[in-house]
């Protein structure tokens, strides 16, 4: 029997994610939708209220795909319905949030939460990492990235570009390297961009466990397009990601090529597979990382690195200890 899949939120990931379950998913159906509002982008709402729609009967796993704020409440109420959940990313904006999920998972003593880290289902990005784990090119030894977006983005403030931008790369760094991050510096251009407190592009310094560091620029008015850049130097060479091309235009005297104006046309792909993943999992009875520690772990180093705008200073990644679970 097919996966029956409910989703909280209807709006662009929402849409998106009920779009490719129909279009381009084996072995699911998306059979429940919830949202405050009552149509949204053509989506039936079959439960205006979500935790109706995590207790349904009906429904044997969600896809959280609301704010960032609600996330904690209901991965929640998924454990304790017993339910396997692909939660968007971050887990939760707070790292105290993320950890009481992890704690959560802890006492049922089973994974049921995926973390939407949509990037490592991405097939560049997997070359990448398949790259880096032969050590084709030796052991890496310093990682590039960048996170540029075309805007404008007026109101996204510093920290939601850490909280719910920059943890993308944060998570990435993690997975390429296999290392958790210890210690996260800020830089701050001179002047911010608008009154609502945002200072871009960002500049962030991190060291992993092993003395390796990632810088990663956010850069949310790019203009230009959607630009995601990872580079890892290593002992003998370098390995990194080709840029994006979606189509090759010869014009005028000109050649070059068209860049992504968005993360769906970016990662198409790297959602599709994540989704196919999740679902394959969940019918199995398993659930594939990133998992709930995977979504603490990101948002610890954007918590550090909240606190590094604000002091100016470098600052330490609190971690807890691992528990079991995640080993
Ligand atoms: N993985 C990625 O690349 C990626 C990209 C974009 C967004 N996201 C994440 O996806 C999530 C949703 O982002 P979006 O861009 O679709 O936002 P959006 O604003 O387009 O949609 C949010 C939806 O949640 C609904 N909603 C609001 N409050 C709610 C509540 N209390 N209960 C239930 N539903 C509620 C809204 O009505 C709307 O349907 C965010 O956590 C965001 O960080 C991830």
């Amino acid at each position: 029997m097919a996966l029956r899949i409910g989703v909280i939120g209807a709006g662009m990931m929402g849409r998106y994610f009920a779009g490719t379950v129909a279009s381009g998913i084996l072995g699911a159906d998306i059979v429940a939708v919830s949202s405050p509002t009552a149509r949204e982008g053509g989506l039936r709402i079959t439960h205006p209220n979500p935790f109706d729609l995590i207790k349904d009967s009906g429904v044997d796993a969600v896809i959280v795909a609301s704010p960032d704020q609600t996330h904690e409440e209901f991965v929640l109420a998924c454990l304790e319905a017993g339910k396997a959940v692909l939660c968007e990313k971050p887990l939760a904006p707070s790292a105290a949030a993320c950890y009481r999920i992890v704690q959560a998972e802890v006492r049922i003593g089973k994974h049921l939460v995926q973390v939407g880290y949509n990037r490592r289902f991405d097939p560049a990005y997997a070359a990448l990492k398949a790259a880096l784990d032969e050590r084709i090119a030796g052991y890496p030894l310093l990682l590039h990235c960048a996170h540029r977006a075309p805007g404008p983005s007026r109101n996204r403030t510093t920290d939601m570009m850490l909280s719910n931008g920059a943890v993308h790369d944060f998570d990435i760094a993690r997975w390429l390297l296999g290392e958790e991050i210890v210690t996260a510096m800020v830089h701050l251009p001179p002047s911010r961009r608008s009154a609502r407190d945002q200072f871009d592009p960002l500049m962030i310094v991190l060291r992993t466990d092993s003395e390796i560091f990632v810088d990663v620029e956010i850069f949310v008015n790019a203009v230009y397009g959607l630009d995601i850049r990872t580079e890892v130097v290593c002992e003998s060479g370098t390995v990194a990601l080709e840029p994006t091309r979606l189509t090759w235009v010869n014009h005028q005297g000109h050649a070059g090529s068209a860049v992504p104006q968005s993360t769906l046309a970016r990662f198409a792909e790297a959602y599709r597979l994540q989704l196919q993943a999740w679902v394959d999992a969940v019918s199995s009875g398993r659930i594939v990382s990133p998992n709930a520690w995977d979504g603490y772990a990101a948002t610890s180093v954007a918590d550090a690195c909240i606190e590094s705008a604000t002091t100016g200073q470098p600052t330490r990644v609190r971690l807890e200890g691992r528990p079991a679970l995640y080993s």
